[in-house]
């Protein structure tokens, strides 16, 4: 990766991953910042809702974007990215909907809700932040490995690593597809901010360091944004 940040632990981690989301609010009021959900940005994410609190900042302006959702759950079951990002910033930050741009989990038309976004994302004025994890498989927010990925929002049949997702715990739906942004949308961000922790991803370690790119493992595609840092907690990786 171009730019590697080590920390102890996962709260090290997600400490430097808040002060990096505080950064770009803060200069920006008006910052749009896209949003990846799971286990590995959420620590960061309670820590920048605490620290707007205290520290005051406005973050009335700043548009959010959701990086992907699982297809067929409801958007009120509790697996959903649409409920993990309303829980961990909306309500707690009091964002009104027009400053949010997510996925339908429940569209009929999959080929119709990527139109939609595609077209309400390219309105955008900028992407400044995108936040992202690291799948146990390698993938990028949906974007799961393959011989080939995608530029544009799209759908995706999940591999069985995927599947298993611990956000899919508990819910009794059999979830086998996703809708995700693509790596230009992705790519659009000016600057880019990618977790590397959790378990099951040790085998993963190598990449981060050396100089190899592979569609098999997605994430590897961010050597090639400028912008892109990434914080690694020593734990996992
Ligand atoms: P995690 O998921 O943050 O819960 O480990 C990351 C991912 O699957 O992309």
């Amino acid at each position: 990766m171009n730019k590697l940040v080590y920390a102890e632990n996962y709260d090290g981690m997600s400490a430097l991953a808040a002060d990096m989301m505080v950064r770009i609010v803060r200069d920006n009021p008006r910052a749009v910042v896209v949003i990846a959900t799971g286990g590995s940005p959420r620590l960061a994410y309670r820590i920048f809702c605490s620290r707007a609190k205290s520290e005051g900042i406005d973050v009335s302006g700043v548009t959010f974007v959701k990086l992907d959702e699982w297809l067929g759950l409801e958007p009120t079951d509790e697996a959903t990215c649409e409920f993990f990002i309303r829980r961990e910033l909306l309500d707690p930050l009091g964002i009104s909907e027009d400053k949010f741009i997510h996925f339908d989990s429940l569209a009929p038309d999959a080929k119709a809700e990527c139109a939609r976004f595609r077209a309400e994302f390219d309105a955008l004025p900028s992407v400044d932040l995108v936040t992202l994890g690291i799948g146990k498989n390698g993938h990028l927010g949906l974007n799961e490995p393959s011989d080939q990925l995608f530029t544009r929002a799209h759908t995706m049949e999940l591999e069985a690593k995927t599947r298993t997702h611990e956000m899919l715990t508990h819910t009794g739906v059999n979830v086998t597809r996703g809708i995700t942004m693509g790596l230009s949308e992705i790519f659009r961000g000016k600057e880019i901010m990618l977790l590397a922790t959790g378990g099951e991803k040790a085998h993963l370690k190598d990449y981060l360091t050396d100089d190899r790119i592979t569609t098999e493992a997605p994430f590897t595609l961010l050597k090639l944004h400028p912008g892109c840092t990434c914080f690694v907690d020593r734990t996992a990786f």
